[in-house]
């Protein structure tokens, strides 16, 4: 694990978005797709998006941070999947298509949003104890206004746990993502969390055996200060 955010030169979190999207490049959030995302999730995928290796390494992730059972939970830009080993009581998903959030087993409750055409969640302060977002982080195209806005729901302490491979639909994914590689990708969701809290450290790691075959599984987290 290592500390994945420590850049002293960036702006803080209280700087206007403007000056914060200002540190990534020209054309890093637009998309081959920047059509409404409604017509890209309107049909239900009800597929695995990795490996069984990977997703049995989220469910780790999980349950080494202590995500669930107990607490109340937020998985964004969720499926019918959400990869805990042990279900929390209280598992809201949130994502764009209605029929996978329905088969969602772990779920106790649905909400459908589309967070690129308003980055909101639509929770009181303090709502959860801990968000999760795994294999989609990519597809953000306002991600500092998620990110904050997953800090507001989040209670004092409550982790949010980003998990990626290297695997997308590339149509959807932001530019930034596609151009770089796996230590980019570790480093672009690092950032997000220093430009935005209040975060303590965000920390990264690679939680599945590394130089195998199969898709990688990455972590990077932090715990709202
Ligand atoms: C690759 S799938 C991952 C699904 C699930 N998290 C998993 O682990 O299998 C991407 C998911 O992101 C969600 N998503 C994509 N764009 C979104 C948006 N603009 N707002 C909310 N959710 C979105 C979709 O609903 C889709 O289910």
């Amino acid at each position: 694990m290592t500390d994945a955010s420590a850049r002293p030169d960036l702006p803080g979190p209280g700087a206007p978005y403007a000056e914060r999207y200002a540190t990534f490049g020209p054309d890093f959030f637009r998309r081959f797709d920047d059509a409404d995302d409604t017509r890209f999730y309107d049909q239900p995928r009800l597929v695995t998006h990795i490996d069984d290796r990977a997703i049995a390494a989220v469910g780790a992730v999980y349950a080494d941070l202590g995500l669930g059972p107990q607490g109340r939970v937020l998985d964004v830009m969720s499926s019918w999947i959400s990869h805990f080993r042990q279900t929390p009581a209280g598992l809201v998903v949130l994502g764009m298509n209605p029929v996978e959030l329905a088969a969602n087993p772990q779920a106790a409750g649905a909400v459908v949003a589309d967070l690129n055409r308003s980055p909101t969640i639509p929770f009181a302060d303090g709502s959860f104890d801990a968000v999760t977002c795994c294999v989609s982080v990519d597809y953000l195209v306002q991600p500092l206004e998620v990110f904050d806005e997953v800090a507001r729901v989040l209670a004092p302490g409550g982790v949010f746990c980003c998990t990626f491979s290297n695997r997308c639909f590339p149509s959807k994914a932001i530019h930034g993502w596609l151009q770089t590689d796996d230590r980019g990708h570790v480093a672009i969701v690092a950032r997000y969390f220093r430009l935005t809290g209040p975060w303590g450290e965000a920390r990264a790691s690679l939680a599945t055996p590394p130089g195998t075959p199969g898709d990688p599984l990455y972590a990077v987290w932090a715990a709202r200060a």
